[in-house]
């Protein structure tokens, strides 16, 4: 699914970069070497790096708890 329409970015490239960009929207678009224009999408980039958070903070748990 499109997020960004302005630079047609699905939910899936921002996912695949949402880890790697530190929390950042501005590093999210850079990391897809784009720029942000309207900011509309910005809620639902915000969404996506959370989860992303998330996903990795139950990840580190899991493997500690299995260590
Ligand atoms: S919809 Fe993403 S910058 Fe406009």
């Amino acid at each position: 699914m499109i997020i960004c329409n302005c630079n047609a970015i699905s939910d899936k490239d921002f996912k695949k970069v949402a880890h790697y960009a530190d929390g950042s929207i501005k590093k999210c678009f850079s990391a897809l070497d784009k720029r942000p224009n309207c900011g509309r999408c910005f809620t639902g980039i915000q969404n996506i790096i959370d989860l992303a958070h998330a996903d990795y903070i139950a990840a580190e748990k899991l493997k500690k708890s299995v260590a």
